[in-house]
């Protein structure tokens, strides 16, 4: 009998790409159980290499009108947003961004502390494959987030987004943790790099609800967990910290500097 044979094989191809939660990503398997490159990690701001060369990431922002929607593990916000164009060692690596999305709790952490909320900013090359993340982090405290307020706005209705306003309308973005990493979803793909914006952002405990009523504050969501993958062995990866306005010595607290 061919029928239910092809009929269970189709079966196991739909369950692999489903992934859970439940674990913190502990239970993922291929890449992401073996991959010595992965993502996220715990940024140890003592052991980070500095560098102030020039390096950085031009973004050239549209506005447009985009639409968010809860997926089964993020809230998306799709559309092509961005032109990012990452200068590594005098070579431009160009990426197009396509969507943002979050997790609550943060993905990073930052000397083993864990931010409320964390966006990704994904960005592929011509050919769709992702290539470099922009990762932002969150911190709850009393004032209201007027990016994070378009981005709630946008659920379900087009609404416009300027993400710029995401990096406070900043278009060069110089100060910012960067190592190579991976997807920090199933199948974990390697080869991404990553930087993480080291200006903690501001959300309101009403915006923060929004995302975390339906992930973290809800016990039907990964059983009662966020939807953050448990951080990673660094392995033999380096982490840089690019901050070209501030020429940076080591022994001075980076924590001082993330405060300003
Ligand atoms: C740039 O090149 C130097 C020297 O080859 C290397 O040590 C460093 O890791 C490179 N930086 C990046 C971001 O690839
Ligand atoms: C896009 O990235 C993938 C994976 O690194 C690579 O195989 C492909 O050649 C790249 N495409 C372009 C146009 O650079
Ligand atoms: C958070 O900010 C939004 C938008 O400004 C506002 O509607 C909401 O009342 C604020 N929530 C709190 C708890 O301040
Ligand atoms: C880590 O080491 C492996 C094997 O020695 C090498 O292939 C890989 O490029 C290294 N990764 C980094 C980020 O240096
Ligand atoms: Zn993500």
């Amino acid at each position: 009998m061919i029928f239910p044979f092809s009929f269970s094989l189709l079966f196991t191809i739909a369950a692999a790409e489903e992934f859970s939660y439940c674990q913190s990503g502990a239970d993922w398997d291929g890449l992401c159980e073996k991959g010595d490159a992965q993502s996220p990690i715990n940024i140890i701001t003592d052991s980070i290499t500095h560098e102030s060369t020039g390096q950085g990431i031009l973004l050239t922002y549209t506005m447009i009108k985009a639409k968010g929607s809860f997926t089964d593990h993020n809230y998306q916000v799709t559309g092509n947003f961005v032109t990012g164009v990452f200068n590594s060692n005098n070579s431009d690596i160009t990426g197009y961004g396509k969507q943002f999305h979050f997790h609550a709790p943060s993905e990073h952490t930052v000397n083993g502390v864990h931010y409320d909320l964390e966006m990704h900013s994904v960005q592929y090359n011509k050919t769709g494959s992702p290539i470099f993340v922009i990762g932002v982090l969150f911190q709850l405290n009393d004032k209201s987030n007027d990016f994070l307020e378009k981005v709630i706005d946008s659920y379900s209705i087009y609404t416009n987004i300027d993400l710029s306003e995401a990096f406070d309308g900043e278009e060069d973005l110089i100060n910012f943790y960067y190592y190579q990493g991976s997807l920090t979803t199933p199948p974990c793909t390697e080869g991404i790099n990553w930087f993480v914006w080291d200006k903690i952002q501001d959300v309101n405990q009403t915006q923060l609800d929004f995302f975390t009523s339906r992930w973290a504050g809800s016990s039907s969501f990964a059983c009662g967990k966020g939807n953050n993958r448990l951080t990673q062995e660094l392995h033999n990866r380096t982490v840089y910290r690019y901050d070209n306005s501030v020429i940076l010595m080591l022994g001075v607290p980076i924590v001082a500097l993330l405060m300003h």
